[in-house]
């Protein structure tokens, strides 16, 4: 069967990057977070302290960075910048309150879209974000459009940060994932929106599991049916 892209975009926390990572995972493809690249950089302008109303410190920041995928030894992918493992601290909330603004920053993206497109240059990925569908790859073979419930959202969050060991209130984070929904949506640069193919599923009521083999069966019936398409 030939190679495909698929494409998941969606909220934050509808379970993008489960689905994403265990289609990826049943299909042997590879899977990129490219969520985990802007809050790689998010850490590093924080880090750095990088003003960013000041275009000229964005891009001279951007030159040095360098962010990459590698997969540990639980067959899990870990994201690298400049060489260390950030895969922890960009998880955080200190990062999830920062991140909307820095990706909402044109040579942010613009320098971000560029290594996605490298990365996917050969098919046979499984890439989650806001724009994969709309931007990076508009011709992806199948793409994806997650939603869910505000609460439903917010507590799949809660656990998350929790396995981690990041007690946050529920409070706290509705407030992020609603401010984060405002500003991805309303960006001039890329804005989150479901592209007019794409296929949308709830994933309010229904399992990962349940997500995960309705996402396989489109993306089956795409790998048989369709001919190529050029991205
Ligand atoms: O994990 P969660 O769903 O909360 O977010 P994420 O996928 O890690 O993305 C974090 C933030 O990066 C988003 O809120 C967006 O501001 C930004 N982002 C983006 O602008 N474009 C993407 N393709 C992926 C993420």
């Amino acid at each position: 069967m030939r190679k495909i892209i698929i494409a998941i975009d969606g909220y934050s926390a509808c379970g993008k990057s489960t689905t994403a990572r265990e289609v990826a995972r049943e299909l042997g493809y590879r899977y990129i977070d490219s969520g985990a690249m802007y809050r790689a950089v998010t850490l590093y302008f924080l880090d750095k302290h990088v003003a960013l109303t000041n275009p000229k410190e964005v891009e001279r920041a951007l030159q040095d960075i360098k962010i990459s995928f590698v997969v540990n030894s639980k067959g899990i992918s870990q994201t690298f910048l400049n060489g260390r493992n950030v895969e922890k601290e960009i998880r955080k909330m200190k990062i999830s309150e920062n991140v909307s603004p820095v990706s909402a920053i044109r040579a942010v993206r613009v320098a971000m879209v560029e290594q996605q497109r490298r990365m996917g240059k050969d098919r046979g990925v499984v890439m989650d974000g806001r724009d994969i569908g709309t931007v990076v790859f508009p011709g992806a073979e199948l793409k994806i459009f997650l939603t869910a419930d505000m609460l439903v959202r917010a507590f799949r969050r809660q656990k998350e940060l929790l396995e981690k060991g990041d007690l946050v209130d529920i409070d706290t984070i509705v407030a992020n994932l609603k401010q984060r929904d405002s500003i991805d949506s309303n960006r001039e640069e890329s804005p989150l929106r479901k592209a007019d193919d794409a296929e949308g599923i709830d994933t309010t009521h229904i399992t990962i599991d349940e997500q995960v083999d309705e996402v396989i069966r489109l993306a089956v019936a795409r790998m048989i049916l369709q001919p190529g398409k050029q991205v």
